[in-house]
């Protein structure tokens, strides 16, 4: 490859899920590879749903000298199992999406929680600070988002989801207040962020219904979900003068952990990096 420095030793890692060959990881890890002018090599790793499988990839891809991968559904428990230790935030979420091969064994970690804590710390204006924020849904990514939030001080969080039982359990877990989903909007109201963990507005699934006219000029709102890259929660949301962040924000923040581990120098996060993530949405979905 041309650029590279002398002496730059191939560096491998990758991204283990199933499906797998979405993901926008090996392009995010390229082009910073690319930058940084580091010879590093990020593979998407198709592995069966099933535990075993997951061990057997696991440690060929450790045999040929990965230095560690991201982990995405289904295998974020597996991912925790795997492994000989872990870091607080991944046993706190009983999952883990990163796990690097040490010297000591295999290691996870949970970078969906900083990445989450930090999208919503690039988009706080000086000054600005959170004391109510509603969570939409119940399922792992509430979980997590719940986790980010609390990491940087913000426990004043509502929940609701569709299934009542489900938010129960994590209201239980963590001190929320819950609220039904069908009076989400009241409580929607009342507060300054908001977070759609739900697969709603995801295309191809119904849209998120919420009052537009409970949002203002003094909340942030955000969506997990990047395809599409707007949702129409969040095209709602601008139109009422909110500020708003989406799933894209989220996956490159993650990405910052494992590649600083693995290939090692820096990953900036800035406007060229998203623009070539839309673009590659937009070749996928006109093919
Ligand atoms: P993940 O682990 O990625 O969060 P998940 O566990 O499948 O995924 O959770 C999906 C979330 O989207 C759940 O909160 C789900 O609500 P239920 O717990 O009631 O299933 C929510 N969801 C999916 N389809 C929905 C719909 N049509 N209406 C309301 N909520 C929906």
């Amino acid at each position: 490859m041309p650029g590279l420095e002398k002496n730059n030793a191939v560096k491998l890692a990758g991204v283990v899920g199933w499906p797998v060959e979405h993901s926008l990881s090996p392009l995010i890890h390229t082009i910073w590879a690319h930058r940084a002018r580091v010879n590093g090599f990020y593979i998407p790793v198709a592995t069966p749903p099933d535990y075993d499988a997951f061990v057997r990839m696991m440690s060929s891809l450790q045999a040929v000298g990965f230095q560690g991968v991201n982990v995405t559904l289904p295998h974020k428990e597996n991912a925790l199992r795997y492994a000989v230790d872990a870091s607080p935030a991944a046993k706190k979420a009983g999952a883990a999406n990163m796990v690097t091969f040490g010297p000591d064994g295999p290691y996870a970690d949970n970078s969906d929680i900083s990445g989450f804590a930090n999208a919503l710390h690039s988009h706080l204006k000086p000054g600005q600070t959170i004391d109510n924020a509603m969570v939409l849904g119940a399922g792992g990514a509430a979980r997590g988002v719940v986790l980010a939030l609390h990491s940087i001080g913000i426990t004043g969080i509502t929940i609701t989801n569709r299934t009542r039982e489900k938010a129960e359990t994590i209201a239980s877990d963590f001190n929320l207040k819950l609220v039904d989903w069908t009076g989400r909007d009241d409580a929607v109201g009342d507060a300054n962020l908001i977070i759609n963990t739900t697969s709603l507005g995801m295309s191809g699934q119904p849209p998120l219904i919420l009052d537009a006219s409970r949002l203002s000029s003094k909340k942030i709102v955000a969506d997990i979900v990047y395809t599409p890259v707007e949702t129409e929660l969040l095209r709602n949301a601008k139109v009422q003068g909110c500020q708003t962040f989406g799933g894209l924000d989220m996956l490159m923040h993650q990405a910052v952990p494992g590649f600083q581990s693995w290939f090692g120098g820096k990953a900036v996060i800035d406007d060229e990096l998203y623009t070539e993530l839309i673009s590659e949405l937009d070749r996928r979905s006109q093919k």
